[in-house]
This record gives C-alpha cells, structure tokens and sequence, in this order.
C-alpha cells in the first residue's frame, strides 16, 4: 500500500505530464520507418547524419528519463557536451585502455570463484555473469565494486533485467498509447515502476555518498568528476547543464546500458559454446597455443587470436542484444532512399535483419565463426556487421564493451568447458 501511494504521488508531481500530453498528440500521427538493409541504415545515419540523430521523445521514455542523460537525450548541444564529458573521463579512469585491463582480470577471478561452488552440478549464469560485468561499469562509475552476496546489489541487477523486459515486451509498450497506464498497481506496470523507485533510490545514495567525501585534489571516479565539473560550471555558468540531477540520468544510462548488453553477449557466447563443442574446441585450442592454461589473458594476445575473436563477433551477428537498436527521429524532412521522411519520424534501424541479409551474408542463419576469417585464418573486417550501431551516436561503451567480451571469454574458456545438459548449463 505504501508503495502504491509513492507511485501515485510520483505521478501527480511529474511536471512534463503535459509534455506527455503534447507528445502524444505529436506521436498519434508520426510515420515509422523501419531500415532493413545496411544501405539504408547506412544512408541514414552516416551520410545524413545531421537528420537522423534525435531520438523520439515516446512517452514511456519521456516518464522514466525525463529526456535526460545520453541514450535519450535529443540531439542537441546539450547531448553533444555532456556525451563528450562522459567519454573523455571514463577515458581518464581506463575505458578501452589498457590500464583497466588488470581491473577486469581481477574481477574474473571473483567469478571463477563463484562458478566452482557449483562443483560439477548444473547452474544459471546470469547472476555470476551480470554481477561481475555490472562491477566493470561500477568500478569506472562509482569506485567500488559489489559483492556477489550483496542481496540489495543482486536483487537490483534482477530487477533492471526485468524492467528491460517489461519496457520492450510487454503490454508496457501502451505506455506509449496511454501514458497512465504507467501507474496501473498490477502486472508488468507495477514491476517497471519497481525496478525505476529501487534503481533512483540506490543510484541516489551513491551520489549523496560522493557529494559528502568529495575531495576535489583527488577524484576517484566519474561521480567525483562529474561532481567537480559541476561546481567548476556553477561559479560561470549558472545555465550550464552539468547539475547533479543530470548526473544521476547519466549514471543510470552508463549503470543501466553498460550492465545488461555485455551480460546477454557474454551469456550467448556461453550458450552457443555448448551448443556448438567443435567451436568451443577450436578456441580451447587457440587459447593453450597463445596464452597456455596459467597466464592471465591480455589485450595484447587479441591479435593472436584470430579464431576466438572471429567467434565473438559471429555470436554478435547471430543474437544482436540489441537488435533495433535506439529509435532514432528525423530532425528535419529530408530524403532517404528515394523516399521523403517527414520531421518527426521515428526510425528504426533494424540490425536483426542486417546482419541476417542474405544479399551480404552467406547462409546467414549458420552459425559459422569462419565468415570473420581470410583463407589464411586472418580476422575480417565486414562493414555489415555493426552491434553497435553507426553514425554518431554509435554505442558509447563500444571499446569497453569489446575488451570486456574478449577478456571475459577467453579467461572463462581457459578455465572451464561449458555443455548443456538436459536443457541446463553444466561446466
Ligand atoms: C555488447 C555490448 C553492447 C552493445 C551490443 C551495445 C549496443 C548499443 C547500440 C546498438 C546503441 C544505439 C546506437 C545508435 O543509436 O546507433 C548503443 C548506445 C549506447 N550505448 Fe551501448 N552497447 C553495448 C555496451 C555498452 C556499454 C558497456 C556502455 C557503457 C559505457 C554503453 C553505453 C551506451 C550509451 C551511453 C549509448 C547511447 C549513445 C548516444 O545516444 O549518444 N553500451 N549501444
């Protein structure tokens, strides 16, 4: 009951409630364009960039993100600086570097660690998996790292899954029809709007703990930079759009977009590993002739090892995590392809069924990690194959979440072989 009151009173103080209104009136008649095939993607978000890099403002996205922080925030100069700000410092604390590599490898040992008190019994990954990638983005983001038997951390992980679930598959989705339903005390809605109150309240904290130690000689991590830059901005710029509400839109995006994609990647990797032993083979293999069974793998062997990356990528082409990407929206009415978009559009940049074209892709529904491969064994690259996206506002995380990926697997392929038994997963 209390809970419910919270909702209630949340939804009665949404002051862009009548943005929301405005929003449905907008989106009532918008066209929605859905690209199929990588030249299309292409034309739009490459060569007409400038047209096609805002983002719809659904009202699902406009109650939960207020248009705030980086994936949802319109194309605009304050997008642009607060994107810029956000990559250039987790640059500074490791993001695609080398010197976070030995902050990954420690965190694998954890979940080693935790995958043996399995012993030889049959095991759900997700939690192992989703804990130890999350603490990645944690380390980067608030500085500490949590324990796998950290109840409120774990529940929260379980939680934010579900409301991606909910958000993308569910009857959530006539959020976007009738707003209202968001407040609706049952089903899908009630859990969406518990996974939003539990994320706010624990992301919170964390800022109010950095605001309280903050020390401006030494910042320990991107809270603490964010916080400074916000002071910095204050003393000159009392319109400046670097204010600790921001903050915590950012830290949710980077919490929430740098958590739940690699864990799936990493978990379909697993997963086509045992169903696929002879490949699994092979990259055993790779693994014993570069790096042996002891030594820690390093971003160094990555260029030796063509076959494990090349397996990588072809789980990527096969599951795509994300698989229509971010809706983008015409900023203007412009011509693609022939065909005149208006202002206003929301395009859907199919990556599902780009990376399942027939016309670029040889058998596109075999899994066959050799189509990354030259005849002598050596790593293509293929333009058509882009789980990140393209164009500017391609996926932030994207060096994070590579060298996470290759750390990851090769480290847990060096340790353990993963099979399915009887629709269960045992090592
Ligand atoms: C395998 C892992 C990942 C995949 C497949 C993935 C995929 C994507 C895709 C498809 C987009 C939309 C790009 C577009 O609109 O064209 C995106 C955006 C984004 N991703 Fe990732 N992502 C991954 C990991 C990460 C990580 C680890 C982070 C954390 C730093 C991250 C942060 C972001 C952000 C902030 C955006 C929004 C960019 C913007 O709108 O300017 N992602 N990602």
């Amino acid at each position: 009951m209390t809970i419910e009151c919270q909702f209630w009173a949340h939804a009665i103080s949404h002051d862009w409630w009548e943005q929301i209104a405005l929003d449905i009136w907008d989106n009532s008649s918008r066209p929605l364009i859905v690209l199929s095939d990588f030249a299309a993607v292409r034309e739009a978000l490459v060569t007409q960039a400038e047209a096609f890099s805002d983002r719809p403002a659904l009202p699902v996205v406009l109650i939960i993100t207020q248009k705030k922080g980086i994936v949802f925030a319109p194309y605009g100069p304050v997008w642009k600086q607060q994107r810029k700000f956000s990559h250039t410092t987790l640059r500074h604390f490791g993001l695609g570097k080398n010197s976070l590599e030995p902050k990954i490898i420690e965190e694998l040992k954890y979940i080693k660690e935790e995958i043996q008190t399995h012993g030889k019994e049959p095991f759900n990954p997700f939690s192992i998996i989703s804990n130890g990638v999350s603490n990645i983005i944690c380390t980067l983001a608030f500085g500490r790292r949590f324990d796998y038997e950290d109840v409120e951390f774990t529940t929260l992980l379980s939680l934010m899954s579900r409301g991606l679930q909910v958000c993308i598959n569910s009857s959530v989705i006539l959020v976007n029809i009738c707003p209202w339903l968001y407040y609706l005390p049952f089903g899908p809605f009630r859990e969406l709007r518990q996974a939003e109150l539990d994320i706010t309240a624990f992301l919170k904290r964390i800022i109010a703990q950095h605001r309280e130690n903050l020390d401006p000689e030494n910042p320990q991590d991107f809270i603490d930079m964010y916080l400074l830059q916000v002071d910095e901005e204050k003393k000159k710029n009392k319109e400046s759009s670097f204010n600790e509400d921001y903050l915590f839109f950012i830290i949710g995006d980077l919490f929430i977009a740098g958590t739940d994609t690699t864990t799936n990647t990493l978990l379909w990797c697993l997963l086509y590993m045992s169903l696929y032993p002879e490949v699994q083979e092979k990259v055993h293999a790779e693994i014993s002739a570069v790096i042996g069974p002891d030594q820690a793998p390093s971003l160094a062997d990555k260029a030796k090892m063509p076959f494990t990356e090349a397996t990588i990528m072809e789980v990527q082409r096969m599951t795509v995590v994300v698989p229509l990407s971010i809706p983008r929206m015409a900023s203007k009415t412009a011509v693609l392809q022939g065909y005149t978009i208006p202002k206003g559009s929301v395009i859907v940049p199919n990556l599902w069924s780009v990376h399942r074209d027939p016309n670029t892709w040889e058998k596109p529904d075999d899994f066959q990690p050799t189509r990354f491969l030259d005849e002598k064994g050596q790593l293509i690259k293929r333009e058509t194959f882009i789980p990140f996206g393209l164009g500017k506002r391609v996926c932030m995380g994207e060096q994070l979440a590579k060298m996470e990926l290759f750390l990851m697997f090769v480290n847990l392929l060096q340790s353990f072989t993963f099979f399915e038994l009887k629709g269960h997963w045992k090592y």
